[in-house]
């Protein structure tokens, strides 16, 4: 079964309007027309619009980093699924940990965003990591299942091919700590396995987990050069040209 690698740039809450148009431009030149591998941006929602200004035309895909899962209506300060794609959003990021952590987002919340970005045409990229206690109490496996389980619950199997997991350990996040190839590629396994039961391999096969948590040129090749991770979500070296490109070039 072959994947195509998908590396995506997740800039947080990061860049001002005339940054994240350059380092969009420099990442559109670097990229060229025909890359080897899917290539994603996602910077803060107010510069979608001038990011996919950049990007129109290119390979590359433009990505949210969250999503309100309603239709339009009085939420303020949300933004829904039909304005992403409207602003020519291809992905968008459910459920980061960051979010989980500091917003309390939930499992059942990220499943519902999952079901609003389906239903928008949105490839949604749900992410799912242990902290550093879970893993040091033996917990990993438990709470990345408990949080997939959630965050994919009511997903069909025609649909589930068409997702995205981000496998991105909470302690490796900003940290400089990257989980070692093996055993990232350990949990990749397990996640796999996982999809395997909620869908059947033939559509877990077809399913992309990408790796997330202090990617860099330095450890891209090998992380993605493991059996079961078929890309990286990138949070610091996706903020600079040259480190993005030295991502993705391996790739
Ligand atoms: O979503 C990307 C992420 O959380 C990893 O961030 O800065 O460790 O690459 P970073």
């Amino acid at each position: 079964m072959t994947r195509r690698i998908l590396i995506a740039g997740n800039w947080k809450m990061n860049t001002r309007r005339a940054g994240a148009v350059e380092l969009a431009k420099g990442i559109v030149a670097g990229v060229g027309d025909e890359p080897s591998v899917d290539v994603a941006l996602c910077p803060p929602s107010v510069y979608l619009t001038v990011v996919a200004d950049a990007v129109a035309g290119t390979p590359i895909g433009l990505g949210a980093q969250n999503l309100y899962a309603a239709d339009d209506g009085a939420f303020t300060g949300e933004v829904n699924a039909s304005m992403l794609t409207d602003v020519g959003c291809r992905y968008v990021i459910l459920g980061h940990s960051e979010r989980r952590a500091i917003m309390g987002e939930t499992d059942q919340q990220i499943s519902e965003k999952l079901h609003a970005a389906l239903a928008g045409n949105l490839i949604p990229i749900v992410c799912v990591g242990e902290t550093l206690e879970d893993r040091e109490s033996g917990s990993t496996e438990k709470v990345v299942e408990t949080q997939l389980r959630g965050s994919l619950d009511g997903l069909d199997d025609a649909r589930a091919a068409g997702v995205v997991i981000a496998y991105e350990p909470v302690w490796a996040i900003g940290t400089g700590k990257t989980a070692s190839p093996a055993q990232a590629e350990e949990v990749h396994a397990f996640i796999r396995k996982l999809l395997g039961e909620l869908f059947g391999d033939d559509v877990a096969g077809q399913m992309r987990i990408q790796y997330g948590g202090s990617v860099k040129p330095g450890n891209a090749k090998e992380l993605l050069g493991q059996p079961n991770i078929d890309g990286a979500l990138v949070g610091g070296a996706s903020l600079k040209v040259e480190d993005f490109m030295g991502i993705i070039n391996p790739a």
